[in-house]
């Protein structure tokens, strides 16, 4: 069945590589992001989606740019089946470091802009009778990773999916955590949590030896199981918090890291 799905964060990274899926499957896809330069960095890698998937800019932490993407699915499609919010940022920092602007900045964007996307959509979600949310958190949100800013917007995450889940079952919504390990995206370079591509690499290096699967992510890892919890397949799995990470939650002292 074609359905109508919004990813945040569609520009780049899992969100890209998710959006071609779902186009390439027929579906109707929106993302939104902010910057028009990710848009047109998308488009070089991926020039077919141009004119295929709606690429609108709006920040998902800013409540009227959610009432103005309602009013353009409303007009359009008038639902809204499938609701993917993946749109992050990375902060660095610990509580001695951290700023309150970058505390508040991660959870606004990681936290609170998930919530506002799922309340001003949601009219439109129940009108699809069997719409499915998929929040995009991370196993930071799990065991403390990355920094604590971001590993509590990443807890609170998965408790917003749990409470959904209980809350909109009723209206036939599902509403399931995604929670990947390290995966090669734009994340850390676009938010200077390393200073240049060379600093990147290294730091994929030092992680590769805890994954047991011995690699480190592809996006498209991660895009494949946001595909099956937005299908009809996954019409009972609802509240759940799903990692993908070459198993990097179960990594320990008893598994030889590869060389
Ligand atoms: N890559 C990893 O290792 C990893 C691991 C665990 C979890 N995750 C999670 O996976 C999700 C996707 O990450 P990624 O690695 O694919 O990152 P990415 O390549 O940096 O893509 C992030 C996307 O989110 C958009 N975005 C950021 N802030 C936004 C805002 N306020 N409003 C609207 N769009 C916004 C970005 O576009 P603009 O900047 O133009 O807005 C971009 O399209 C995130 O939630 C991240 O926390 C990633």
């Amino acid at each position: 069945m074609q359905k109508v799905i919004l990813v945040s964060g569609g520009s780049s990274g899992i969100g890209l590589s998710l959006i071609n899926r779902l186009y390439q499957e027929g579906h109707s896809v929106i993302s939104i992001s902010r910057s028009t330069a990710k848009i047109d960095r998308a488009l070089q890698e991926m020039p077919h989606l141009k004119d295929k998937v709606l690429f609108l800019t709006a920040d998902i932490s800013r409540a009227a740019d959610a009432e103005d993407i309602f009013k353009q699915i409303k007009e359009k499609y008038g639902k809204l089946d499938g609701l993917v919010n993946n749109a992050g940022v990375l902060t660095k920092g610990t509580i001695e470091s951290i700023s309150l602007e970058d505390w508040q900045f991660t959870l606004d964007v990681n936290l609170t802009g998930p919530y506002i996307l799922t309340k001003t959509l949601l009219p439109l979600l129940k009108q699809a009778g069997s719409a499915s949310i998929v929040n995009i958190s991370s196993v930071a949100g799990l065991k403390p990773g990355t920094s604590v800013a971001y590993s509590v917007s990443k807890a609170g995450l998965d408790m917003l999916t749990r409470f959904l889940a209980g809350d909109l079952g009723p209206y036939g919504i599902r509403v399931n955590s995604v929670n990947p390990g390290l995966v090669r995206t734009h994340i850390h370079l676009d938010n200077q949590v390393v200073e240049d591509r060379e600093a990147y690499e290294a730091m994929l290096d030092k992680a590769r030896p805890r994954y047991p699967i011995g690699r480190i992510g592809e996006p498209g890892d991660i895009a494949a199981l946001i595909q099956f919890l937005l299908s009809d397949e996954a019409s009972w799995i609802t509240g759940s918090i799903i990692t993908a990470d070459g198993g990097v939650m179960v990594e320990n002292d008893l598994i030889p890291p590869k060389k």
